[in-house]
């Protein structure tokens, strides 16, 4: 508690030294050792593990709360539980914040909202990133309204920043009530397993209402949020690889939406002819193949960040590095649900294409898609609407977008996985692309019926005009001579193709039309 009281004994050095000791110390040592008996790291250990070594500097270490009510006149902590500042990741520039769950659980009061905002606000001014460690018990209790109101102030200015600089929210605690609500503006959520949670309302409030009985885990642990609601983008193994992956993240991204991510030295002509990817697609068009492999095939070795992992994984996104470059690769996924797109696989490739045109990313689409998934349950729940967002993302995408149609493109998945209608800039086919409204078989069932019941044989029959269709339709030549495609490609060139590609468009400009913002179906 500090000693608001100085000492007259002591020289104004040693108050100094004095306060700085005190201010390390959060809400004291009995509660740091509670906090490493529950498996975390403190707020300050956290910042250590993720800045440059020496790099921190602390704004606002002093700061102490001003609420007089239910004894907060008799407590005061230096810093009011959250530690903020800037420091360097891998020498780039960061603002960060860490919540000191030793200090009154963390919890947001007024002074403790004004430090993270006042960081936020330096991070706009300078372009670079804002990093948050949460860690808290949600709004000061004994604070009332000026503590909703800190948050409101964090939610605006995380709105303002949305677009202008990145913005990573790890979650290595409590995050509860309308306290998810930042992170969940913000780009990226890392949790980490066990030891953090988010939820709207806990496990008490959801009993008396819905009568449901369950754990703050299966409510809002970080294997719900990464596989059930996609929450989370990342769920981290512990505290070490949720920093990790922080630092990672980051080495794709620019400080800000007027750069582009720093790439990595690349000597070209080397490694480019990639012959296992000749291999992968299945001689039998329905049998499964693993996108992954496709996507290790072409990128950089071990370049692969994978987003949202275990969500929607009909879907797979992600960042690579191609020649030393970052971009956001997008992949329809074969090996699960045939790679077709649904609610939740349009709405996670959605915002990843979105945050990746933020900042300037460039994009790769790897398309083997059999459609939209039919039913009512998709139908009900607003396919038409979720499925638009993805087509909206790609459409409003300037950044350079490039799409390797692998084997399947049909009907209006054709349309929204960045074809060439709606702006991407190249796009290749395998020879193995199928580009049709529809699969050969549902294609001759509808359009020979008739011929098909007339016939002697109608099996025989649907099967000579499956492959009558499949001739002339399930290849990607019709599309090429169109010039949708711009070239049919041997997949073992794909890499080759893609680095001169990217490369060529490195500098390509292009604007949307003037207007206040669009309306995207959200
Ligand atoms: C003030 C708080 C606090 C809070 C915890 N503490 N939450 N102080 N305001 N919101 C204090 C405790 O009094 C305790 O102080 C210390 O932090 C640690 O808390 P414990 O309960 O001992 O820790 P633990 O058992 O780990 O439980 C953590 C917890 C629990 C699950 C977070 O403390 C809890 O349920 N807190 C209340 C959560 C809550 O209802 N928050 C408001 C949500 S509504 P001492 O002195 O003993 O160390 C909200 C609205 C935001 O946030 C809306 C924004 C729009």
């Amino acid at each position: 508690m500090s000693d608001l009281h100085t000492d007259a004994q002591l020289s104004k050095l040693e108050i100094l030294d004095r306060k700085n000791q005190e201010a390390l110390l959060g809400g004291g040592q009995a509660r740091i050792d509670a906090q490493h008996k529950k498996g975390k790291l403190t707020a300050r250990e956290r910042i250590d593990l993720l800045l440059d070594e020496g790099s921190f500097e602390e704004i606002g270490k002093f700061v102490m709360h001003r609420s007089k009510d239910f004894g907060l006149d008799k407590e005061y902590y230096l810093g009011d539980g959250v530690v903020t500042g800037y420091g360097t990741v891998n020498g780039r520039l960061v603002y960060v914040f860490s919540q000191d769950f030793t200090v009154f659980g963390g919890s947001l009061s007024e002074t403790h909202a004004e430090k993270i905002v006042k960081i936020m606000d330096l991070a706009m001014k300078n372009g670079a990133p804002v990093l948050g460690l949460n860690d808290s018990g949600g709004a000061r209790i004994q604070e009332g309204v000026v503590s909703l109101g800190g948050y409101a102030d964090i939610f605006y200015k995380n709105t303002l920043a949305s677009g202008v600089v990145p913005q990573l929210s790890a979650i290595m605690g409590p995050c509860a009530g309308g306290a998810v609500y930042s992170p969940a503006i913000t780009d990226f959520i890392l949790m980490v397993q066990d030891t953090s949670y988010m939820f709207v309302t806990g496990p008490n409030v959801v009993k008396t209402v819905t009568h449901e009985n369950v754990t703050s885990e299966e409510l809002g642990g970080a294997s719900t949020h990464s596989a059930k609601s996609g929450v989370t983008h990342f769920t981290c193994a512990n505290e070490v690889e949720c920093i990790n992956y922080l630092k990672r993240l980051l080495s794709y991204m620019p400080q800000n939406c007027e750069e582009t991510a720093p790439a990595l030295p690349y000597e070209s002509g080397l490694d480019e002819a990639r012959p296992v990817l000749d291999s992968i697609i299945p001689e039998n068009p329905n049998q499964p193949y693993d996108i992954r492999e496709v996507i290790e095939g072409i990128i950089d070795a071990d370049s692969f960040l994978e987003v949202h992992q275990n969500f929607a994984e009909n879907i797979v996104v992600g960042f690579a590095r191609l020649g030393g470059r970052s971009i956001g690769i997008v992949g329809n996924q074969p090996a699960v649900l045939a790679g077709v797109l649904d609610i939740n696989a349009s709405t996670k490739a959605a915002r990843f294409v979105r945050f990746c045109d933020s900042f300037n990313i460039p994009l790769l689409v790897l398309e083997d898609v059999p459609g939209f998934l039919p039913g009512t349950d998709q139908e009900w729940r607003g396919i038409i609407t979720n499925g638009a967002k993805l087509l909206y993302a790609f459409c409003e995408a300037t950044v350079p977008r490039i799409t390797v149609i692998t084997r399947k493109a049909y009907g209006g998945a054709y349309d929204v996985m960045n074809s060439k209608h709606i702006g991407a800039d190249m796009n290749y086919a395998w020879p193995t692309a199928e580009i049709a409204v529809m699969g050969a078989k549902g294609a001759a069932e509808i359009i020979f019926k008739r011929e098909i019941a007339q016939a002697e044989d109608p099996e025989a029959k649907l099967q000579e005009k499956v492959d009558e269709y499949q001739q002339k339709f399930a290849t990607p030549y019709r599309a090429a001579h169109r010039g949708f495609v711009d070239e049919v490609i041997l997949p073992s060139q794909t890499r080759h193709k893609l680095i001169r590609a990217f490369k060529m468009l490195e500098n390509k400009v292009d604007t949307l039309p003037r207007k206040k913002h669009g309306n995207i179906p959200l």
